[in-house]
C-alpha cells in the first residue's frame, strides 16, 4: 500500500478543498494506493503521516499570485530537519491550485511548489492531460481547460460557493490527477524495492561536513 497525502490550504470558499477531495478520490481508485487529506491547520497533528507518505501532493488557492500566507507557514517549517535530514528526499511531489481569474497569475504559484519540493529532493511530477479550449472547437467542459502542465490549475468564480465553482471539468483534471499520482507513486515505489541502489548522497550521517542547519544557526 503507498500512502499519498494531500496537503492543503483553502480559507475562503473551501474551493481548493473541492479539489483536494477530488485528487483524494482519484488515489483511492487505484489499488493499493490511499489517500489523506492534511489541512494546512492539522500538520502538526500529521507529522508522521507526512514523513511516512510515499507521495505528497500540495495544494493552495492562488491568494495576489502566490501561495497562501498558512501554506507558505507550512513550508517554511520544512526549512529545519526536514531540509537538512533530506527526510524527503525521492518522495513523489505534485501540485495544484485555483484562483478566480483565468490566469490570476496561478503559475506562479505552482511554480512555487515545484521550488519547495525541489528544496526537499522530492520528484516533481507534471499534469500530463492534454490541455483543452483550445479552439473554436473547445468549450468551458473540456478537461484541463485552463491548459496547465505544471500541476492543476482550476479557476472558480469568486461569487459563486464550492458546491458549483471550481466547475465539473477542473473537478474531473483533479481526480484524474489523483489517478496519476497513485500510478506513478505505485510505479515508483515498486521499482525502488526491486532495483534498490546505496543512498548517493553527501553528508549523510556525516555531521561534521553536512551545512548548518537552522536549529544551530538561531
Ligand atoms: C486574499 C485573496 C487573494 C486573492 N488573490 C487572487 C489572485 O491573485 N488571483 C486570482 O485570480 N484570484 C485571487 N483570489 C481569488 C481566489 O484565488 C479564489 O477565490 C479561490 O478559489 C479561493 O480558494 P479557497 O476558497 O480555497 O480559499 C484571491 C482571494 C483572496 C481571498
Amino acid at each position: 500500500m503507498v500512502n499519498i497525502s494531500i496537503v492543503y490550504d483553502s480559507n475562503f470558499k473551501g474551493q481548493t478543498e473541492v479539489l483536494a477531495n477530488s485528487i483524494a478520490s482519484g488515489i483511492n481508485s487505484i489499488k493499493n494506493a490511499s489517500g489523506h487529506l492534511v489541512h494546512v491547520d492539522k500538520v502538526e497533528e500529521n507529522w508522521s503521516l507526512l514523513h511516512g507518505s510515499q507521495a505528497i501532493v500540495f495544494g493552495s488557492p492562488t491568494y495576489i499570485g502566490s501561495v497562501s500566507g498558512k501554506f507558505k507557514l507550512f513550508v517554511e517549517k520544512l526549512a529545519g530537519e526536514v531540509w537538512l535530514k533530506r527526510m524527503w528526499k525521492n518522495k513523489i511531489a505534485s501540485g495544484f491550485t485555483v484562483s478566480a481569474g483565468r490566469s490570476g497569475d496561478k503559475l506562479n504559484c505552482l511554480n512555487q511548489m515545484f521550488i519547495f519540493a525541489s528544496q526537499m529532493a522530492m520528484i516533481w511530477v507534471p499534469q500530463p492531460i492534454l490541455g483543452g479550449h483550445y479552439s473554436s472547437e473547445g468549450s468551458e467542459n473540456d478537461l484541463n481547460r485552463i491548459g496547465g502542465y505544471v500541476g492543476v490549475m482550476a479557476q472558480a468564480n469568486i461569487d459563486e460557493s464550492c458546491e458549483i465553482a471550481p466547475p465539473q471539468s477542473d473537478r474531473e483534471t483533479a481526480r484524474l490527477h489523483g489517478v496519476h499520482i497513485g500510478c506513478i507513486t505505485s510505479q515508483f515505489v515498486c521499482g525502488q524495492s526491486s532495483m534498490p541502489f546505496e543512498d548517493e548522497a553527501p553528508f549523510e550521517g556525516d555531521v561534521e561536513q553536512r551545512p548548518l542547519g537552522l536549529a544551530e544557526l538561531f
